[in-house]
């Protein structure tokens, strides 16, 4: 789809001849370029593998991704077969006899799209030579010790390398570079001439990222930065310069949101030419309640691992259990896991005060850790043997029943059952008593002491106490369904909250409650993320379909904390029913956020502010 936005720009005399005349797309190869294909980190892969289908339905057998090459990713998301097309055969044997090992298949998603994989492992006998052309070409030295930038160089060699040869065939080609860890790609491709028209899109800007990481007031001083100086100060110089470089060799540039192409603008010294917000692949049920069903039987598991979590302290009532979360890669306050904790010692004080519900929020960001911990095991063991144990007794309780009834007498329901029963009933019960709160973290951290959600969780004591109402679970690793703890994939995790809370400072777009929002949970994002600015743009009352809006840009963080505060208070006041009627209205969002629509259109970055 991002194709019909190069026709869109006129940059005649910049692209490749045949782009004047608007090639067919089966005279077109079009190669995607990212650190995340196959290869799950964070939000980019969702980008591609979301868009896959679509993209595949319109190319076809001419859609290629390209990415590094994993070992495990390959065995287990990725079917190898033989490349369709001899120009692709061709230019992955030039490298291959090269001793550069180059991997092909069709990655097992929807839309099975073809992908070529870089082994940069193989390729690493390179790095000094390729570091030296890099210098030779513009003048970016690499340091030895930044792996993941000598690791995106080897990529990027090899990819200009590919191209150089698919080029002897003559083919039309479109490569679309994401991020900076696909610039050198590009950067080489450009600077040797390859015939290609290329597009960059940026998910972020690295400087962005760190200043709003380092608490800078950003988007007050957007113009102000020095931005080498911060670069360098930041040791990102040589990664910056990769960016701003790739950023100003493509043809076209794309960004993911209207704020990031303003922070663009700044930080990278280029507008955008077209902004493309990010799409989901929506699946549409047949029933159209099915996604409440669905939020049913999740909670239902949800709720399962709360009575193993919080065994022994169990004086809550689950019919009155609201389930919250945050989720994605561990950034701490930009994700906005600061405020958020803060809000959530106020919400626990005005829950304890005027309300009888209660709150399990859990936070799903992936730190170091050494596995699970015992603790969050056992919890779950013990949970099991009660439910063994009642089962057991009551299929004997049941046995007697049935005797006593064939012989047509009620039994006594006094002596239905043994001492020996009541004996293993109340070793069960016993087993259940435990010495220490229920854990707040369900794994053995590396950086206990340090960690940003573990320290704030002690400065505010949300323990899990009894008269806690706010309980707190940090599970410090994506979710799966092959967990023996929470065995849960992400997607019915999610269906089975009632709230995702996203109170992002620095998002750039922020998938996750988009994510929501086609399951039709409602979320909490903010008017800095890119997701939040584009609902807030296109509909009229985002919070009457579930989308809080914290404002973040106009507020200063205490009243951030209030709004935020206040957003997830009276969402717990809220009904049952009166949440059921704002479920289906936020599902009623989704097509808004579906690909089909949003791969069709492009968005004019409008303003330079
Ligand atoms: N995610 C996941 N498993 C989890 C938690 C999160 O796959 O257990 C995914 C989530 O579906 C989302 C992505 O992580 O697509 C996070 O993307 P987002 O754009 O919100 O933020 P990023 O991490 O890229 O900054
Ligand atoms: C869905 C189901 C209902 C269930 C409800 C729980 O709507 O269809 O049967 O009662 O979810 O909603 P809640 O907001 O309490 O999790
Ligand atoms: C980046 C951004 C995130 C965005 C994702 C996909 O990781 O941090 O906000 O959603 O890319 O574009």
């Amino acid at each position: 789809p991002l194709s019909r936005s190069l026709s869109m720009t006129s940059l005649s005399g910049v692209l490749p001849a045949w782009e004047e005349d608007e090639l067919p797309v089966e005279d077109l190869l079009l190669f995607e370029v990212a650190w995340e294909v196959t290869n799950k980190v964070g939000g980019i892969y969702t980008v591609i593998q979301t868009k896959a289908k679509i993209t595949v339905d319109e190319w076809g057998e001419n859609y290629y991704m390209m990415g590094p090459y994993f070992e495990q990713n390959f065995k287990t998301q990725v079917e190898g077969c033989e490349p369709p097309n001899p120009a692709i055969r061709k230019a992955m044997d030039a490298l291959i006899h090269n001793g550069c090992q180059v991997h092909f298949g069709r990655w097992l998603i929807e839309g099975s799209p073809y992908v070529i994989l870089f082994d940069i492992g193989s390729a690493a006998w390179n790095l000094d030579r390729w570091k030296g052309d890099l210098w030779q070409t513009c003048s970016i030295g690499l340091p030895y010790h930044d792996r993941e930038a000598n690791d995106s160089l080897i990529l990027g060699s090899l990819i200009a390398w590919f191209f150089k040869e698919v080029s002897w065939y003559k083919p039309n080609v479109i490569g679309h570079f994401h991020e900076w860890q696909a610039g050198a790609g590009l950067i080489l491709s450009r600077s040797r001439k390859i015939p290609m028209a290329t597009v960059f899109t940026t998910h972020a800007t690295l400087l962005g990222r760190y200043l709003c990481a380092g608490n800078a007031d950003f988007y007050n001083n957007l113009d102000k930065f020095n931005i080498d100086k911060e670069a360098g100060e930041r040791q990102i110089y040589h990664r910056y310069c990769l960016e701003r470089a790739a950023v100003h060799c493509a043809h076209v540039f794309t960004t993911v949101s209207q704020i990031t192409a303003v922070e663009a603008n700044h930080m990278l010294h280029r507008k955008p030419d077209v902004v493309t917000p990010n799409g989901l692949n929506v699946k549409k049920f047949s029933a159209m309640h099915e996604f409440q069903n669905l939020h049913s039987t999740s909670k239902i598991r949800i709720q399962e691992f709360v009575r193993g979590h919080f065994y022994g302290h169990l004086d809550f009532n689950l019919e009155k259990t609201l389930f919250f979360f945050i989720a994605g890669r561990y950034e701490f306050s930009n994700k906005g896991a600061d405020i958020f904790l803060e809000s959530l010692s106020r919400l626990n004080y005005l829950l304890r005060v005027r309300n009888d519900v209660t709150v399990v929020v859990f936070f799903i960001m992936p730190a170091k850790t050494n596995n699970f911990n015992v603790e969050s095991l056992k919890g779950q063991a013990v949970r099991k043997q009660l439910w063994d144990t009642a089962h057991t007794v009551k299929e004997k309780f049941g046995k007697k029943l049935y005797d006593a009834l064939l012989t047509g007498t009620i039994p006594d329901m006094n002596s239905i059952l043994d001492r020996d029963d009541f004996t293993i009933m109340k070793r069960a019960i016993y087993a259940t008593q435990r010495h220490s709160l229920p854990p707040v973290t369900t794994h053995n951290m590396l950086d206990d002491s340090t960690d940003p959600i573990l320290s704030n969780v002690r400065r505010i004591g949300l323990f899990n106490s009894r008269n806690d109402r706010v309980k707190i679970i940090f599970h410090p690793e994506f979710l799966s369904s092959t967990s023996p703890l929470l065995p849960m994939d992400y997607e019915d995790f999610v269906r089975g909250c009632n709230l995702g809370v996203f109170p992002s400072y620095y998002e750039p777009w922020g998938y996750t409650p988009g994510e929501c929002t086609v399951m039709g949970i409602p979320s909490v994002t903010t008017n800095l993320s890119g997701f939040g600015c584009f609902m807030e743009e296109h509909v009229s009352d985002p919070a009457a379909y579930g989308i809080y809006i914290v404002d973040r840009r106009f507020r200063s963080p205490e009243e951030s904390c209030n709004q935020l505060t206040q957003f997830m208070f009276s969402f717990c006041q809220q009904s049952r029913r009166q949440r059921i009627i704002q479920r289906n209205r936020t599902e009623r969002l989704s097509d808004l956020l579906d690909w089909r629509y949003l791969g069709r259109v492009c968005f004019c970055c409008t303003s330079n502010k």
